[in-house]
């Protein structure tokens, strides 16, 4: 398995994989196909949930949907989102949220999505023995702020702000930063910039790793942003399976004799 250390010493080295998980099923799937780290993101709002974006998903969400994707991970670092609110308004209340994901639910990392405001919080996780993964470029928990999910840093001052926040979360202690919807030559500079391994989410192809939201990667969301790909056609196959299920159930078909079970000792229950 992975660890932080071996995480961040491979910054430069072998491209790191990361993808979402936020159920059992899927997290050992994910988990035996190798990925490196599995991600409980707040994302599961949209994808789960069926909300319009992460700003409902609370604590409890994310610790019940972490315990399921932990337990069901022998190999891969699992990482727990902190949602909105959860992180950045109360320090003590900051520590016990993202605490409450090792200790409970067996995470071994956070990512928290980051501004000014977690540089401290960052350095007093880590020392506690919480690692953490920074998270900049378009944070989506910043929907309202900007009005949907535009790419970010795409200004000389705006980049600089990229950069320099980065720099400010790997000396405060983060073990990798993820890079979301940036320019690529800013995300290759920043990658550049940092002994921390980045990982790119609509980033380009210079950062040390790349994650996917689960949904989007296999084919299974209705809808997924431009900078992903569809490595499947999950979707297409479960409204197959699913429609035969129906046709059968309808038809008869199901369940055959061979589904079925006759008990001799019953014949004369009336
Ligand atoms: O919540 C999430 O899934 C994420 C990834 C897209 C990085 O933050």
């Amino acid at each position: 398995m992975p660890t932080v250390r071996d995480i961040r010493a491979n910054a430069g080295e072998e491209p790191i994989t990361m993808l979402t998980a936020y159920d059992a099923p899927t997290a050992s799937i994910v988990d035996e196909a190798g990925v490196d780290i599995i991600l409980v993101g707040d994302s599961l709002g949209n994808t789960s949930l069926g909300h319009e974006n992460t700003l409902p998903v609370t604590v409890d969400d994310m610790a019940r949907h972490t315990g399921a994707v932990a337990r069901a991970t022998d190999d891969a670092l699992v990482v727990a989102d902190m949602p909105f609110l959860s992180i950045g308004v109360d320090e003590a209340a900051s520590l016990e949220n993202a605490g409450r994901m090792l200790k409970e639910e067996d995470a071994h990392a956070v990512k928290l999505e980051c501004g000014p405001h977690t540089v401290d919080l960052t350095e007093k996780l880590v020392e506690l023995g919480i690692p953490v993964m920074a998270h900049l470029g378009l944070t989506p928990q910043h929907v309202n702020q900007y009005g949907g999910y535009p790419r970010q840093g795409t200004e000389q001052a705006a980049a600089e702000r990229i950069l320099e926040l980065a720099r400010a979360h790997a000396d405060a202690g983060a073990f990798s930063l993820v890079l979301e919807h940036v320019p690529s030559n800013l995300a290759a500079d920043v990658t550049a910039a940092l002994d921390i391994p980045t990982i790119g989410i609509g980033a380009g192809p210079d950062c040390d790793g790349q994650v996917l939201v689960v949904d989007d990667a296999v084919g299974l969301s209705e809808w997924s942003p431009s900078f992903s790909k569809q490595f499947g056609n999950v979707r297409r196959e479960m409204e197959s399976a699913i429609g035969e299920y129906v046709s059968a159930v309808e038809s008869g078909e199901f369940p055959a004799e061979e589904h079925s079970h006759e008990e001799g000792e019953l014949e004369d229950i009336y």
